[in-house]
């Protein structure tokens, strides 16, 4: 298990390591766009990690590809489908609503 804090509401979970941050998310009740379903088409679950950042598993090639065409993004753009959470806590900000 590891903390996940969500902002801007500032809650804080315990979630499992080893989950994507849209399933951890989504466990927890927060609630964040997926139109793909996760498999990094869509970009609508684009959130920026505030922190813990090296937790996360690394962006690989189909994440940076859909990142690259998302308006706003900027270095802590990550697509919550795509990044896998370890076990440092992470802080993530929700960028819509659903
Ligand atoms: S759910 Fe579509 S890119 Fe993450």
């Amino acid at each position: 298990m590891t903390a996940l804090t969500v902002l801007p509401a500032g809650k804080t979970y315990d979630v499992a390591a080893g989950a994507t941050l849209l399933q951890a998310l989504l466990a927890s009740g927060e609630p964040i766009a997926h139109k793909c379903d996760g498999k990094a088409e869509c970009g609508a679950c684009h959130v920026f990690v505030q922190e813990g950042r090296k937790s996360l598993s690394k962006i690989q090639r189909g994440e940076n590809e859909k990142l690259d065409t998302i308006v706003g993004v900027g270095a802590k753009s990550r697509l919550a489908c795509q990044a896998v959470l370890g076990e440092e806590p992470v802080t993530v900000e929700l960028l819509s609503f659903v």
